[in-house]
């Protein structure tokens, strides 16, 4: 089915100019951007859109990271977009992540790991309504 999936490339991704190789990447995996901002969050809005992770041992070293730099918030539309997003994002630590995804070409850590993309649906819609207004995304 066609789903959407919310998107973020991370401040040292952003650092090193790579929003737009990340972006085709994402496109040329099927996906399209049907919303983009670039944004730098606070301290509290990490917190906010990571409150799941509140009681890791990596919550303020995450959330410092968030907040250090500009991110690139990002709604993806195309078949299958979570999983599809998954795979081509890779093993959330870069050492373990396969040839060819963006964290395997581009991440520098398991924090500094360049691009956030949603789990499942229901994460999926929590945080597209985090980020985006409804007008803001067209399909
Ligand atoms: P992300 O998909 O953005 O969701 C939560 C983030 O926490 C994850 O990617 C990692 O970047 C980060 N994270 C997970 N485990 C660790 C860890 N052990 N140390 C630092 N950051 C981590």
């Amino acid at each position: 089915a066609i789903e959407r999936t919310f998107s973020m490339i991370k401040p040292d991704a952003t650092a090193r100019n790579l929003t737009g190789a990340i972006t085709q990447m994402l496109e040329e995996a099927g996906l399209r951007v049907v919303a983009s901002k670039r944004v730098w969050m606070s301290k509290r809005q990490a917190e906010a859109f990571y409150a799941v992770h509140k009681d890791r041992p990596f919550f303020q070293e995450l959330t410092e990271f968030m907040s250090s730099g500009p991110t690139v918030v990002q709604v993806l539309e195309g078949e299958n977009a979570i999983a599809r997003n998954r795979e081509i994002m890779g093993a959330t630590n870069p050492a373990e992540a396969a040839e060819g995804t963006i964290r395997k070409k581009f991440a520098k850590s398991i924090g500094e790991n360049s691009v956030h993309g949603s789990d499942a649906p229901e994460t999926a819609a929590e945080e597209i309504a985090f980020w985006f207004a409804g007008c803001e995304i067209v399909g």
